[in-house]
């Protein structure tokens, strides 16, 4: 009996990816009855006929640059979650002035801005004013996870770049002091289910953290001038031990931080997940039973993040002429 659930929900995941992977065509959401004559819709073939090289260039990068700094994986795959989240995947996390997302204080640790440019100087090279920032961000977060042992899959291209990136967006991205419902709602807002934020949360199995995000879970949880009661006794002496600055970083996953597993849902059931957020998804009753699956099949988050990464990379583009560019340098709009 104590497994039906999480049995239920394996046959439920199972057959969500059956479908995503039956290649069910990707089709941007238009409201009904409205026409568009510039939309398109992103394809497997965008760049078949004019920039046959692109996934090919960018594979070797990725794996040049990773190889170099391995740290760079994670922090890669995260630049494309901060792109996809504000405004969807329109490389506004990438332009650069004053005032941009890239000048947020919720964007201060992210890195990889410079892997972006050497490949966007590299295709401008090859297929000038072809692809978009966008895009390329959306094949370097699968490289990155294919290049740390995690899956494949295919990406449908085609985004535009877009035209605005304002810093007070970028600090709506969570930032693991949030509740679930705020989490449910700010994914749902751009079209990503509750599966997709506890399958996408599980990207915490690689990568690291300031400490400073995690200062009042160790000492001051709620104002109680105590450690949050959800934390492992064990982990909160290694996380205070580790954690003695706040510009210190620590690890997500304690066990096997550079293997891209399924341990960081193990390790949710072990009070040993390192946000605040990470650790509600196993309390909430909303995400724990999917935190179990996870935890029970590893397969099972091996599959279902690429269906979550494509659903993710798809979601709220621009596609339109009329919508977005297709930027020479991704840290500025075209004049
Ligand atoms: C569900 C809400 C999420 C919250 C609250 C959250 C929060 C955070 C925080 C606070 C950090 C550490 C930042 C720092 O101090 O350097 C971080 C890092 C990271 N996040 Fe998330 N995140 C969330 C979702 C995601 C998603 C959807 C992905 C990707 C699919 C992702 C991938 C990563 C990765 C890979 C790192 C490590 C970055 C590195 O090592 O440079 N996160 N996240
Ligand atoms: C969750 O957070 C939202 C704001 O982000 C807040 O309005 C709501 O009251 C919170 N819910 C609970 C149960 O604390």
């Amino acid at each position: 009996m104590a497994l039906s659930l999480p049995l239920q929900l394996l046959m439920l995941l199972l057959s969500q990816f059956i479908m995503a992977m039956g290649g069910v065509p990707y089709h941007k959401y238009q409201e009904p009855g409205t026409i568009s004559d510039t939309d398109e819709d992103l394809t497997f073939n965008h760049y078949a006929r004019t920039c046959p090289n692109f996934e090919a260039i960018v594979h070797n990068k990725v794996k040049d640059w990773i190889s170099k700094d391995y740290t760079l994986a994670p922090s890669l795959i995260r630049l494309h979650f901060h792109d996809c989240a504000i405004r969807g995947c329109d490389a506004s996390v990438l332009l650069n002035h004053k005032g941009s997302e890239r000048w947020a204080k919720a964007s201060e640790t992210l890195r990889g801005f410079q892997v972006i440019d050497d490949i966007k100087a590299e295709l401008e090279k090859k297929c000038p004013k072809t692809v978009s920032c966008a895009d390329i961000l959306t094949a370097v977060a699968r490289d990155a996870t294919v290049k740390i042992g995690g899956p494949f899959w295919e990406n449908a291209y085609g985004r535009k770049d877009g035209l605005v990136s304002l810093a007070k967006e970028a600090e709506l991205v969570p930032m693991g002091h949030e509740n679930v419902t705020h989490l449910i709602e700010f994914f749902q807002s751009r079209g990503l289910s509750l599966l997709d934020l506890v399958v996408l949360s599980g990207a915490h199995t690689i990568g690291r953290s300031q400490c400073g995000i995690i200062q009042e879970r160790l000492y001051n949880f709620k104002g109680t001038g105590k450690a949050d009661p959800s934390i492992d006794s064990k982990y909160l002496n290694f996380l205070k031990r580790k954690c003695r600055r706040a510009s210190e970083y620590v690890e997500f996953d304690p066990t096997t931080p550079t293997k891209f597993d399924s341990m960081y849902y193990t390790n949710l059931q072990k009070k040993m997940g390192l946000l605040s957020t990470d650790q509600l998804l196993y309390s909430d009753s909303r995400t724990k039973p999917i935190v179990s699956a996870l935890a029970w099949q590893p397969m099972l988050f091996y599959q279902q993040f690429a269906v979550s990464m494509v659903n993710l990379a798809n979601a709220q583009v621009l596609t339109g002429d009329d919508e977005g560019e297709i930027r020479t340098n991704c840290n500025f709009v075209n004049h």
